[in-house]
């Protein structure tokens, strides 16, 4: 099976847009340690260009979770596949994902993290599909906004492939 892929998001659009995400990051944050925490496996490019261009500490943990559903549409049934290995009580949270499309992820997400009892708790996503959104889950700084597409590249994969590209592309 061969897939058509065509180019949505440059090298040079996705690096403006990192570098404007870490700026208002660090300048939110100013004077705290921020822990980090990056959603597998889609968000690991993000976050390793992210991480590379604060200019604030930060700690970084990652945490997988599962949707089961077809590939390219999750459902609602969600389990944790590794958490956090650190308390997250009283600390600075910016979970860093890849999409929020329908929004049924990063609601799991928040609920369980808030049962953490962090002093707050903060979204940053590469790409945010709003107009597709279920649930309500707040994104709290934003790469891109797309309205339709599935998109490959850059962390980001159908059926595992695609992630090592280093550009964003509109799969057919
Ligand atoms: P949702 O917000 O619960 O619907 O799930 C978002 C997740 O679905 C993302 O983290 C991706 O793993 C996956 N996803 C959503 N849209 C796309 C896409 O366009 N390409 C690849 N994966 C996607
Ligand atoms: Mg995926």
């Amino acid at each position: 099976m061969t897939e058509e892929l065509k180019l949505l998001f440059s090298k040079k659009d996705i690096a403006s847009a990192v570098a404007r995400l870490a700026k208002e990051i660090s300048v939110d944050y100013a004077n705290k340690k921020v822990v980090l925490i990056g959603v597998l496996k889609g968000a690991f490019m993000f976050l390793a260009d992210l991480v590379r261009q604060l200019t604030i500490p930060v700690e970084i943990e990652f945490m997988r979770i599962a949707s089961y559903g077809s590939q390219k549409e999750s459902s609602g049934e969600i389990i944790i596949k590794k958490d956090v290995e650190i308390s997250l009580e009283g600390k600075d949270i910016l979970i860093i994902e890849d999409i929020v499309d329908t929004g049924l992820r990063l609601s799991f997400l928040l609920d369980h993290l808030r049962a953490h009892n962090p002093s707050s708790l903060k979204v940053c996503a590469l790409v945010d599909k709003k107009s597709r959104r279920e649930v309500e889950a707040q994104v709290d700084y934003i790469g891109f906004e797309i309205d339709e597409g599935f998109i490959v590249g850059y962390g980001i994969d159908f059926n595992e492939g695609y992630r090592a590209l280093p550009e964003i592309f509109v799969i057919d």
